[in-house]
């Protein structure tokens, strides 16, 4: 699908990110401070969200990371969640928290939690940078939350749109200029 023309307006500032980021922290670390947790990016979308946030955490955690893909080139999510690349931990009895960018469809989340479940870590927990204002057909558990946003196409902050805009430093809106490219 070509991309269309599309320009992107600032929606949340790097300031209102980097503030929301510590809060979330401060909250992982009085959950967390003597579990040592295993921080689970959920790649690619969250790598940015997820330097920031482990950054922050001055405590005792290890990473790993899992990539899975559903949206391709498109702004709609295909509704097959493919598995790009596993763990390599054993999280059988470990105290998991996943890091997402985004909970849109959740249909991704569904998929990885039940498929974290099968191998019985001690808890799994999920944080959310941004959750989009949208009905979803499965209930999501996000424990830490960091903005709720309207249902619209975002990118930045390790967001893409056709694997463009990842390296800006906020959160952004596409807008298209004409219908038939969304
Ligand atoms: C995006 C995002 C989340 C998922 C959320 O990933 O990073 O993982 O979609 O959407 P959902 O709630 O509708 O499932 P994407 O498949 O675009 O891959 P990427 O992170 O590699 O860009």
């Amino acid at each position: 699908m070509a991309a269309g023309k599309h320009h992107v307006e600032k929606l949340i500032s790097v300031e209102r990110i980097q503030a929301k980021v510590k809060e979330i922290a401060k909250d992982i670390k009085r959950d967390f401070a003597d579990k040592k947790p295993l921080i689970v990016p959920i790649l690619k979308g969250s790598f940015v969200f997820a330097a920031d946030l482990v950054r922050e955490l001055d405590m005792d955690f290890t990473v790993d990371f899992l990539s899975v893909m559903s949206y391709g080139q498109s702004t709609k999510s295909s509704g097959i969640v493919q598995m790009v690349k596993d763990l390599e931990t054993d999280i059988k009895d470990r105290h998991v928290i996943i890091i997402e960018d985004i909970l849109d469809s959740g249909l991704t989340l569904e998929y990885l939690e039940e498929y974290l479940m099968l191998r019985k870590p001690a808890s799994l927990s999920l944080v959310a940078l941004l959750v989009k204002d949208v009905e979803r057909t499965v209930d999501i558990p996000v424990k830490y939350k960091g903005f709720d946003i309207p249902d619209k196409f975002v990118v930045g902050y390790g967001l893409d749109f056709a694997q463009k805009y990842r390296g800006l430093p906020y959160i952004g809106e596409v807008i298209f200029h004409d219908e038939v490219s969304k």
